[in-house]
């Protein structure tokens, strides 16, 4: 039997109400990308208000690795609000936190000794990686890639990219921050080969510490592991390799920014497993608690400790009932089965994108790694123009069938795939069947 089961029109007319209230009560700046009302989820299916199931491929934004309220972490939750809902790890100690930074500190990259903190969102740990590496170094500048996102609080913004969206009106930025290209192999110079290409971003990495900032001044080179929100983009090995040695060579931390592409997503725990390499930190959040808000910096005990007493923490960073989430989301992902499946999941949806742009010109490239895939579309695959309105229109399109799928990519031209990784097969072909009927309405919608 189907998943997808809509039995209104769509939005139905409680959906219809409530975000008719939403919008009259909260700024429109806040985002909203589909007009429903979700009263309840499992899995990987969501339903709304009015009695309408969708499927979910968006996952929570990469929240949702582990499903929409798995038994054992609604458990969880439950048992723990009946004893400690908050205490505030500043005021005193919690099992739960500890777990967390015990576990944290095993599962963790890196054949040295590891200390985690524990924080409320991803932006928030972003900016607590860069606090603790300019402790460290007592250095303060931090060297950043475009097609960055980073978070929305003032620092991170300053790190993120795409201005546009993220940025417009809301500056002065936080000072210090370097911006370097990120090689987007799809988008390298016509008649460049991969490799030709790998090799000028790299130079130019070399080139801007020379040119843009002496790298005795910086304190951190932070970048996703995958880019995110700027086109699902897999870091090449050899670029981040080198970045790892320019860190060695001078003193420069390397943070990792997991927060969406970590967490199982890409059949690993952490996406750098993939590449053989320890950072020296790294920024966990999304998929670590299961929907609850916690993000996490873990990395080498040495760094980690380098800020005074009292300099770390938050009123509820780290909370109890996030914590015992947390818990239980690691023993599943953790499990060998659970990344396997992962990577199957990845596969199976690879498979289905590689379809889809044989059939569809529209698509221009299928990337990604893991279960972390993204179509990007294009007017004209030989001149590669951004199809914008198009892959607007495609999101609209599925989701009137009942396919929850969003958008990612420096010019909003790509939509990505972040189903919860517990999906069945049956669930994702029905996704994916939806996906290509979006796709004939909008190519014949062109014509
Ligand atoms: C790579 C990356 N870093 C940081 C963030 C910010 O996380 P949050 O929205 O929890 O502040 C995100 C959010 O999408 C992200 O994808």
């Amino acid at each position: 039997m189907p998943t997808i089961q809509i039995v209104t029109e769509l939005p139905g007319p409680k959906s219809r109400a409530l975000v008719a209230r939403r919008e009259a009560a909260t700024p429109r700046g806040a985002a909203k990308l589909t007009p429903v009302a979700i009263v309840k989820a499992e899995g990987a299916a969501i339903t709304d208000a009015d009695g309408n199931t969708f499927l979910d491929f968006a996952g929570g934004i990469g929240v949702l690795a582990v499903g929409h309220c798995p038994p054992n972490v609604v458990n969880a939750i439950q048992r723990q609000a009946e004893n400690l809902i908050h205490l505030c790890a500043i005021v005193g100690t919690y099992e739960p936190y500890v777990e967390v930074a015990e576990s944290l500190n095993a599962l963790a990259p890196g054949d040295f000794a590891k200390k985690t903190v524990l924080l409320n969102s991803g932006a928030e740990g972003v900016e607590t990686a860069v606090k603790i590496a300019r402790a460290y170094t007592r250095r303060s500048a931090i060297v950043v890639f475009e097609g960055a996102y980073h978070g929305r609080t003032n620092l991170t913004l300053a790190m993120t990219s795409k201005y546009g969206l993220f940025k417009q009106g809301f500056g002065p930025f936080a000072p210090e921050v370097y911006r370097l290209p990120f090689p987007n192999l799809y988008r390298r110079p016509p008649g460049m080969s991969e490799e030709a290409y790998i090799d000028d971003c790299i130079a130019r990495l070399e080139h801007a510490f020379i040119a843009q900032v002496d790298p005795a001044a910086v304190a951190a080179v932070v970048l996703e592991t995958v880019q995110g929100e700027g086109g699902f983009i897999p870091a090449p090995p050899r670029f981040l390799q080198r970045v790892r040695e320019l860190c060695d060579q001078h003193g420069m931390v390397y943070v990792a920014d997991e927060v969406q592409c970590g967490f199982g997503r890409t059949g690993r725990l952490f996406a750098v497993e993939h590449y053989g390499l320890a950072p020296d930190l790294i920024v966990t959040a999304k998929s670590l608690a299961a929907g609850m808000p916690l993000a996490a910096v873990t990395g080498r005990a040495d760094i980690m400790d380098a800020p005074h007493p009292g300099g770390l923490g938050g009123t509820y960073s780290g909370n109890p009932l996030a914590c015992a989430a947390a818990v239980e989301a690691i023993k599943t992902i953790g499990q060998p089965a659970f990344l396997e499946r992962a990577a199957a999941v990845g596969e199976r949806l690879r498979r289905h994108l590689l379809d889809l742009q044989a059939e569809f010109p529209l698509i221009g490239d299928v990337r990604g790694l893991g279960a972390m895939l993204l179509m990007e579309l294009v007017k004209d695959r030989a001149d590669k123009t951004p199809a914008a309105e198009e892959t607007l229109q495609l999101t609209q399109e599925a989701f009137r069938r009942g396919l929850v799928a969003i958008r990612a990519g420096l010019y909003s031209n790509g939509i990505r795939f972040l189903p919860p990784l517990n999906i069945t097969d049956e669930q994702l072909d029905e996704g994916m069947a939806v996906m290509a009927e979006a796709l004939r309405a909008v190519e014949s919608s062109r014509r």
